[in-house]
């Protein structure tokens, strides 16, 4: 996705110790190719260098409002910007934000702006806590700011606890960035459920049966829908990567509880995307206790797990599109369709196991998307962003009667 290629992003950072993250953001955004303008407050200046910002984004950093020889300031970045992201945002600066203060060229710019604004709160759990900091906040979404919520994890001073105030990781600010500027409305008022990853079966209490899932294929799915505008569910099983900020997760360990989960999440639902890979084994008789070497090898008799996609049929709202996917070694294309008609699907992703470049863990993918009604496509190798992408053009097609 080059969504931000070109594009004007204002960042403005304020006096938090987080603010030397905010020196990642403006880089990956930078080496995205954006044409990011720094804005820092007085007090930021005091916890990083503004050369270090102008290094990393190759332009000048701002930070006076009253700046010789660059009188309206505020108004040219206001006007030349695509989107404010303010990260970190202090308790102090959401204050001033929430009031309508104009004191300081940050402020002012925000003020000025009709940009969408992104505010990334840092700061002590207790700060955050505060009932001030919390109607400063409540205000701001009012307002229509996106004000994402600080993450939970260790704070600046090793004598704090880890309650919530964490700025969230530069990786996920960009990719809101991203999504925010690349905004397409298809799925724009729906929601859509996606299943992810792997699926575990005890064996006994420490070990169980699963498979190579990584989850990437769904959550590029989950990702691709929300910048689309849907309301996405993501049902995962234990996942290698992380979540995509926005989406509702339900965390599932069995097949037998991501079946449970997918029929909870039926009602309301426009599209069921089934990327997760779930078991379709698992122990017959799984030990309460964990099973000791010390009494030899232990004969393992596996039984099938739910089938989701049969068992939940009946759940489906009506007009609800599923789309499931079918990873096979062999004849994919055969064996795809024949899950397509028995499954009762509208559309199936056919890809290889075992292939280079394709399937469980990689970053890339190769598959066939057959629509119930319709040929065979068969797609070159591409990022599981770009599959994304490419199922849920078909997936908009369909809701659209194309
Ligand atoms: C070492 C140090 C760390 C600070 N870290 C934070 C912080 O993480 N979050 C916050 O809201 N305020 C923090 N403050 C307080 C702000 O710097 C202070 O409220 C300041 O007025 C914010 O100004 P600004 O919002 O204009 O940048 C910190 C202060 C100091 C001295």
């Amino acid at each position: 996705m080059q969504a931000i290629e070109g594009r004007r992003i204002l960042l403005g950072v304020t006096g938090g110790i987080a603010s030397y993250k905010t020196v990642a953001v403006a880089r990956q955004l930078a080496q995205r190719g954006a044409l990011v303008d720094v804005v820092m407050t007085r007090s930021a200046r005091e916890f990083v260098g503004a050369i270090t910002f102008e290094a990393v984004t190759g332009r000048a950093v701002h930070d006076a409002l009253i700046a010789e020889g660059h009188a309206l300031d505020h108004i040219a970045l206001a006007r030349e910007n695509e989107l404010v992201v303010v990260a970190p945002a202090t308790a102090d600066f959401i204050a001033r934000a929430a009031a309508g203060r104009a004191d300081d060229l940050l402020a002012a710019c925000l003020v000025a702006t009709s940009a969408p604004v992104l505010i990334v709160p840092a700061m002590n759990d207790r700060m955050w806590a505060h009932p001030q900091t919390t109607a400063n906040v409540a205000r701001l979404r009012e307002i229509g700011y996106t004000v994402l919520d600080p993450a939970v994890g260790p704070l600046a001073s090793p004598t704090e606890g880890a309650g919530p105030g964490r700025m969230r990781e530069p990786e996920e600010i960009v990719e809101i960035v991203e999504r925010t500027l690349s905004a397409d409305a298809s799925l724009a008022g729906l929601r859509v459920v996606v299943t992810a990853g792997p699926t575990r079966e005890p064996m006994d209490a420490v070990r169980f049966i699963s498979n190579r899932s990584s989850g990437r294929m769904g959550v590029a799915l989950a990702a691709e829908a929300l910048r689309r505008g849907a309301a996405v569910e993501l049902i995962a099983g234990p996942l290698g990567v992380p979540v995509p900020h926005g989406c509702a997760v339900t965390n599932v360990e069995t097949t037998g509880e991501m079946a449970a989960a997918v029929r909870d999440a039926l009602p309301g639902t426009d599209v069921l995307v089934m990327a997760a890979a779930p078991a379709d084994f698992r122990p017959a008789h799984p030990a309460v206790a964990k099973i000791k070497k010390e009494h030899g090898v232990p004969a393992l008799e596996l039984e099938r797990t739910t089938d989701i996609l049969v068992a939940t049929r009946d759940a489906r709202p009506p007009g609800c599109l599923v789309v499931g996917f079918a990873l096979e070694t062999e004849d994919i294309e055969a064996n795809a369709r024949a899950k397509l008609a028995a499954k009762g699907l509208d559309m199936i992703v056919g890809n290889p196991a075992g292939e280079q470049g394709a399937g469980f863990g990689s970053e890339t993918n190769i598959v066939t998307i057959i629509a119930r009604t319709g040929d065979a496509e068969h797609l070159p190798l591409m990022s599981k962003g770009g599959v994304a992408a490419a199922i849920l053009d078909r997936v908009a097609g369909l809701r659209h009667g194309r």
